[in-house]
């Protein structure tokens, strides 16, 4: 392909700015449009990227329209996004959804045949799958460091207290969703990325201290998952504390334990952990976030003509586990078995 994919943003709050500074930077992109629903939202977002010439749209089906357009991030509030993107899918248009993509089952499915139908790329937000120290843990994982895996526990910790201000969709059960969907579910996509594994079963609790959240602000869930392994699954944003992505993954020939490893096979006569230093998800803020990473990926994927490993199909099970966690904390701890539908 030697012209330029067009892009277009929907959606001009937080996280937009670092999705048009990835395409900013990225060669092969060249941003069209940048769409909200005010326009001066709009605006600004396109001068502060230096996308000064992009058009200014305020209606989602005339972005859709723009012939210019390739590709698109839905950077809107979640409750949005099974509609934009059944819609950007119909209209053949390749997308990076934020996550959540749905907040509900019918939306979950709804979205992946949509793009099942119009066989357009997508990638999910999971941002952490260009976060250096989850590379490595990857890596180390195929590579057989600690054998077969047994228990896989991941947290998200954010206490999104002090900023939710401008968030008034976020804390709301119709817009935001919960725990799990609004960001736990990065703890989700992260044990299930880095293990290879499907979540097959959850039993969770909901609790947390902060009233202003319409749902728990505070789940934690047993998982069993696809290979028969454990674990657990946490998902705080009331959490008093700075943010906090714990991951803990045993197997029978070692355990990781965040950038530490324990290696029978690779380092039998080691008296300590084996340090990997690398960049920690050790930040909520989105300026902190390898989104280029996301960016060149979606990118590389539409040049080459293959499938994101991180698509709408791949985060079916992390959106149905998500959703689980909220049914069974309703039912007071019920197991739930997943999938929901094939
Ligand atoms: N991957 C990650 O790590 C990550 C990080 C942060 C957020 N996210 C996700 O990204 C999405 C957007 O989050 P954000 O933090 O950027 O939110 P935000 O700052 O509130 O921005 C959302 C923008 O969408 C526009 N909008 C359109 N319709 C709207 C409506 N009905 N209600 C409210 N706003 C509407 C608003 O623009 P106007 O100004 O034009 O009204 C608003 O600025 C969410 O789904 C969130 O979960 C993901």
């Amino acid at each position: 392909m030697s012209e330029k994919i067009g892009v277009g943003i929907h959606g001009a709050g937080w996280v937009a700015d670092e999705h048009l500074n990835a395409y900013m930077a990225n060669p092969h992109c060249e941003v069209v449009a940048v769409c909200s629903r005010k326009e001066e939202s709009a605006r600004r977002a396109a001068e502060q990227c230096g996308a000064a010439n992009a058009t200014i749209y305020t209606d989602y089906e005339q972005l859709l329209a723009d012939d210019r357009l390739q590709l698109l991030s839905i950077c809107t509030p979640s409750h949005l996004h099974v509609q934009e993107g059944v819609a950007a899918a119909q209209a053949g248009k390749h997308f990076v959804m934020e996550k959540p993509m749905a907040l509900d089952l019918d939306g979950v499915y709804a979205l992946r045949d949509a793009v099942r139908e119009a066989g357009v790329k997508t990638v999910v937000g999971f941002v952490l799958h260009w976060c250096p120290s989850l590379i490595n843990t990857r890596r180390l994982l195929q590579a057989g460091a600690i054998g077969n895996i047994f228990y896989v526990e991941t947290d998200y910790w954010h206490g999104v207290d002090d900023w939710y201000g401008g968030w008034d969709w976020a804390i709301t059960k119709a817009e935001g969703g919960s725990s799990f969907l609004f960001g736990g579910c990065h703890a989700i996509d992260a044990a299930r990325w880095l293990t290879g594994l499907d979540i097959v079963e959850v039993a969770a609790y909901g609790g947390g201290w902060d009233k202003r959240y319409e749902y728990p602000p505070t789940v934690v869930g047993i998982v069993k998952y696809s290979n028969g392994a454990i674990g657990k699954i946490s998902s705080s944003v009331d959490i008093v504390a700075p943010y906090q992505f714990n991951i803990d993954i045993l197997g029978d020939e070692g355990a990781i334990r965040d950038n530490k490893l324990w290696s029978r096979p690779l380092a039998p006569a080691s008296s300590d952990w084996a340090e990997f230093p690398a960049i920690l998800p050790d930040s909520g803020d989105v300026e902190h976030h390898p989104f280029e990473g996301e960016i060149n990926h979606i990118v590389d994927c539409i040049l080459n003509d293959v499938e994101s490993d991180v698509n709408i199909e791949d985060a079916v099970n992390t959106h149905e586990a998500s959703l689980a966690m909220d049914m069974s904390a309703e039912q007071g701890g019920a197991t739930i078995k997943l999938p929901f539908r094939d």
